[in-house]
């Protein structure tokens, strides 16, 4: 695991656009690339980034699949908090990533059949794009990867989940009231995002210090959802200092971002 701290959100974010197209798939020979997509606030600046990469003639995304990690239960489409919505705004609009293109689990039928058939179609759809070359992440406060509330399995698959108290009080600056916050979601199941070939992490703010330093440096538990990071071989940590801030080997951390010893 790699672990970058910036001094403040921007300069984390431009460090995790990099980090996603150093390992961007140049060959495409074998299938349109697949970039991962997580919503919520900590990737928007590294979506800009990449939409700079673009304009600059850096990258193109214009062949890309998107594959979204989650979806609410029970949203009607089109609703503007949707993460199909939000995806296509913060997102396709931004690095031109084609709205066919886009993936998102379906959870605007709310009965457990037609969520456990969104499931595993999401499942099939994302093993016939091929895998994701690149997941984006971001963590919750109580340690959700997607989201993987505390106590889910580091085996699970795409399915319904339902909601903790605290992500949904995280959650309502996006509605109305708290009341309006879905109490479930589809969300990629920890098994699935260890899966993509390279995971790329953003957490900025002192809200999240607690829960990266359990992450990163506490024990593998399902306790702690993003903990499965240190289980994957090609995972990307971008933070910034507020959320470095409870991280007890920096020093290490700093020494190895600095790289070989120039010969
Ligand atoms: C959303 C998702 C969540 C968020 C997490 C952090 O697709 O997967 O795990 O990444 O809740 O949200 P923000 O970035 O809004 O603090």
């Amino acid at each position: 695991m790699e672990i970058l701290v910036s001094p403040g959100p921007e300069e984390t974010a431009a460090r995790a656009a990099e980090a996603v197209l150093a390992a961007w798939p140049t060959d495409t020979s074998h299938g349109t690339p697949v970039l991962g997509l997580a919503t919520g606030s900590s990737p928007l600046g590294l979506y800009r980034e990449l939409g700079r990469a673009v304009a600059e003639g850096r990258a193109d995304f214009s062949h890309t699949h998107g594959v979204a990690l989650d979806e609410y239960v029970g949203l009607p489409p089109g609703h503007p908090e949707g993460y199909r919505q939000v995806l296509l705004r913060e997102v396709c609009d931004v690095v031109g990533l084609a709205p066919e293109r886009l993936e998102v689990p379906d959870g605007s039928r709310a009965d457990a059949a037609s969520l456990a058939a969104a499931a595993s179609a999401y499942e099939q759809r994302i093993r016939d794009l091929g895998g994701v070359d690149v997941q984006v992440l971001g963590i919750g406060a109580n340690g959700h990867l997607g989201f993987n509330e505390p106590g889910s399995a580091f085996a699970s698959r795409t399915r319904v989940k339902r909601l903790s108290a605290r992500t949904r009080r995280d959650n309502a600056r996006f509605f109305h009231d708290l009341d309006d916050v879905p109490t479930h979601c589809l969300t990629q199941g920890l098994g699935t995002i260890l899966d993509a070939r390279r995971l790329v992490l953003v957490a900025t703010g002192d809200a999240k210090a607690e829960a990266v330093a359990a992450a990163l440096e506490g024990p593998l538990t399902a306790s702690v959802p993003a903990s499965v990071l240190q289980w994957h071989p090609d995972t990307v940590v971008c933070l910034d200092e507020a959320a470095a801030a409870g991280l007890r080997n920096r020093q290490y951390y700093d020494d190895s971002a600095a790289g070989l010893p120039t010969p």
